[in-house]
């Protein structure tokens, strides 16, 4: 899907210019140009239950004859008693919580149908009192009739589009059960290739934000293309058109997909649609540029790489300068992402250009790969996402070894370059050679490494998330194609080491063998813990514990999550039930009681609310607590939502889960004190800190100058 800009008629662009206002169109115009639109739902994450609720839209103060022509406007009419009426927890919960929030006063009443509801701010009981004289202005409560519940299913209809405006363009999104949704927004002007992209600067534009762009250009994936900078967005609030009030937190997500692949798109899992009507955050998602167009860097040229990183600093400016108009807060922006993403976070938190120009206040690093040379490896295929290359050492990995397979064997480099840039790009990411690294380029990236040992450092002065999931390196081992009958063999054949370092590892003690009567199944178990610990769990632990001591993250954060689904499986464990839980009758999706590998990228579920199927009841409470609280961090830079807040929005499961489970602290000390994410979500010390100093990678590895 291309991007669609309708070129509106030049009466548009007349008023634009004519206009007083910084706005691209007359406010009568635009869905909000008489009052902010408020999406009300109480979301409790279970796609299934979605069928038995229903939410409304709520408009500022004005008379109820005007609040009827007002949810007209927007294909909606004011909501009646008999529907508050089915649904008496869920309004009394919603209404409570915009008291909570500040949005509207204490024991506020709300015009609906023929009357009033209020609630009570204490009981959260509703009322319906009586009608007041009709020179009233109250709150206005429309219907919402966009049943839509999901991502991946919402679509604009004639009847649930919105128009705003920012920056001088129109932009028509759409709203679905749980937000309001635009898509396929064109954060950057176009960008010739192996160049930085700029911030979309056109204006007088009518940006048709109602489907998602294209991905940018990947392997296996023919519709992707090279013009693909892209972002979504979800949100639960659109501010009156020119009004900066009550913006909410930004949760902007970063994909994953090894510099190589993946998208920014509904299907991705990092849909914001959930968190923001259960958490009331405004969601950002982002294509970047990948493969050889996102980071191809030459020597001696002006080709220093890192284009795709560029890109997502330019939609990072593009969120500080237009997110207000979609009710996010430009100055709380927090990143967060996964796997590469996760490098990605990684990158941006020592980036000038970051820091200098205020872009976040906060990061979330899920499953960051990392690690060196250990056990007679030559080296860690996560190494360059943690410890960046330079270009040259990035050009002799992913330099001539292009040109050569793309056909551009001219003798001089500049005649090689002209040619590559008309290789088309579907060529280029499919070629065997692809760049993929995140370089020193010496302006966005300016260090080998994130600097986590000063305080007065070039890191952003934030505070942070790091983790992984309990199985990370299960994805990144081998599980033998045919059976072993020892253990030594079994590790070898994972890990592709020697048989002594096999051997060694078992001689440790450090990584038991867990007996089940299948020494294939039992060797692979040892050897992905080996796995997660050395491209995973030891660079994380080591930056975080260095991060937080020295006082170079604000605050930091560590955690494990336990409870994951499916994720990524190149060894199709997922068929023996070992991604999921083994699949019984009774747990048609996988019983999560029973042993499971939790793999990379399976945690996506539960961080964003979007888990489906649950498999058990204890998915839903893990999904509910687990995305809360990343949606907390978001808000304070602090993980621990209050008991106040879960309360007053009817959370009965995260109270619940927030008291088991006890708070979760800032690592302070060798010993963390880190999370299990789970539910509940116990609170344990830095896991295999000893298995780390084994395999060469120990805690205080940046405090050791990074040896
Ligand atoms: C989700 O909702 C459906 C429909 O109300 C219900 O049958 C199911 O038990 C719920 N799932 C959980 C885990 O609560
Ligand atoms: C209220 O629920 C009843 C029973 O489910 C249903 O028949 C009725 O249409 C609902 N009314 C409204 C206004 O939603
Ligand atoms: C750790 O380093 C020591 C010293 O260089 C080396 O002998 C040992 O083999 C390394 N251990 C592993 C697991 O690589
Ligand atoms: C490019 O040159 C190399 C040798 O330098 C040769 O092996 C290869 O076939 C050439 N490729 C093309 C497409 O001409
Ligand atoms: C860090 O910088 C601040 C102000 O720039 C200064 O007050 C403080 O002493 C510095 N701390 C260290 C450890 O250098
Ligand atoms: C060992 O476990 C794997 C994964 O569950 C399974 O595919 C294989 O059949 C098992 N082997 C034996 C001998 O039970
Ligand atoms: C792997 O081993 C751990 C103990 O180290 C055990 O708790 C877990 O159940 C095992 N996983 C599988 C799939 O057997
Ligand atoms: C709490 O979780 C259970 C599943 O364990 C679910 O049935 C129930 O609806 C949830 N309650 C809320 C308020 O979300």
């Amino acid at each position: 899907m291309g991007l669609k800009l309708v070129a509106t008629a030049a009466a548009l662009i007349a008023s634009t210019v004519s206009a007083q206002s910084s706005y691209g169109s007359a406010a009568s115009t635009l869905s909000n140009g008489g009052s902010s639109l408020t999406l009300l739902y109480q979301n409790n994450l279970n796609a299934s239950d979605d069928v038995n609720h229903i939410g409304a839209i709520l408009l500022d103060s004005m008379t109820s004859t005007a609040g009827a022509t007002a949810c007209a406007a927007i294909g909606e009419t004011l909501l009646t008693q008999a529907a508050i009426k089915n649904h008496t927890s869920d309004f009394a919960n919603s209404l409570a919580y915009l008291q909570y929030n500040g949005q509207v006063s204490p024991n506020q009443r709300f015009f609906i149908k023929n009357g009033i509801v209020s609630v009570s701010q204490h009981t959260n009981t509703l009322s319906f009192p009586a009608k007041p004289n009709g020179n009233t202005k109250l709150p206005i409560l429309c219907t919402q009739s966009s049943t839509q519940n999901g991502g991946t299913n919402a679509v604009a209809t004639a009847s649930n589009e919105i128009t705003i405006a920012s920056g001088k363009n129109n932009f028509v999104g759409f709203r679905n059960l749980k937000s309001f949704r635009f898509a396929g927004i064109p954060y950057a002007n176009p960008v010739a290739r192996f160049e930085y992209s700029t911030v979309y600067s056109k204006t007088g534009q009518t940006i048709q934000a109602t489907a998602q762009g294209a991905d940018c250009a990947q392997a296996y994936d023919a519709a992707s293309m090279e013009n693909c900078l892209f972002l979504n967005i979800q949100t639960p609030y659109i501010p009156k058109s020119g009004s900066k009030k009550g913006l909410k937190p930004v949760l902007f997500s970063i994909h994953g997909g090894g510099f190589t692949g993946g998208n920014g798109g509904a299907g991705s899992g990092q849909d914001g649609g959930n968190l923001a009507s259960r958490e009331d955050i405004v969601s950002v998602e982002i294509n970047y540029r990948l493969s050889t167009l996102g980071f191809l860097a030459i020597p001696g040229t002006d080709i220093k790489g890192n284009f795709g990183i560029g890109d997502q600093i330019t939609a990072l400016k593009w969120v500080k300068a237009n997110i207000a108009a979609f009710g996010g807060d430009p100055n709380h922006v927090t990143i967060i992402g996964e796997s590469a993403g996760a490098g990605s976070v990684r990158a941006l938190l020592g980036s000038p250009p970051v820091i200098e120009n205020n872009l976040i206040v906060g990061a979330v690093a899920q499953s960051n790969l990392g690690g060196g040379v250990t056990l007679g490896l030559s080296g860690d295929y996560g190494t360059t996402y943690s410890s960046y290359l330079t270009v040259a050492q990035s050009y002799a990995q992913a330099g001539q070894q292009i040109f050569e397979a793309a056909g551009c064997n001219q003798t001089a480099l500049a005649d090689q370059i002209t040619c590559l840039k008309a290789v088309p790009a579907l060529t280029l990411v499919n070629l065997p050679t692809v760049a993929r690294y995140v370089v020193q380029d010496g302006t966005i990236v300016n260090t080998e490494q994130l600097d986590v040992t000063n305080k007065n450092g070039s890191t952003a002065d934030v505070n942070v998330i790091f983790g992984t999931t309990a199985n990370d390196g299960a994805s990144f081992s081998t599980y033998p194609k045919t059976a072993v009958t020892t253990e030594v063999q079994g590790i070898q054949a994972a890990l592709g080491i020697s048989a002594a370092y096999a051997q060694a590892i078992i001689d440790s003690g450090l990584f038991p063998l867990y007996n089940t009567g299948n020494i294939t199944l039992d060797s692979f178990n040892v050897s992905q813990r080996v796995a997660t610990d050395k491209t995973f769990r030891c660079i994380d632990e080591a930056t975080i514990y260095a991060g937080a001591t020295s006082g170079a993250f604000r605050s930091a954060y560590y955690y494990t999550i336990t409870r994951t689904y499916q994720g990524y499986d190149p060894n199709n464990l997922g068929a023996s039930g070992l991604s999921q839980g083994p699949v019984s009758p009774a747990y048609p999706n996988g019983n999560p009681e029973l042993p499971y590998f939790r793999l990379h990228g399976s945690d996506l579920g539960f961080t964003y609310g979007n888990q489906n199927p649950l498999r058990d009841g204890l998915d839903l409470k893990a999904s509910q607590l687990i995305s809360g609280y990343y949606a907390q961090f978001a808000k304070t830079g602090n993980p621990n939502p209050s008991l106040q807040y879960l309360q007053t929005r009817g959370y009965t499961n995260t109270t619940q889960g927030v008291k088991q489970s006890g708070p979760w602290q800032a690592v302070n000390s060798k010993t963390g004190p880190t999370k299990n994410l789970d539910w509940p979500a116990p609170t344990v010390s830095f896991p295999d800190t000893q298995q780390c100093t084994f395999l060469n990678y120990t805690l205080e590895y940046y405090f050791n100058g990074g040896a």
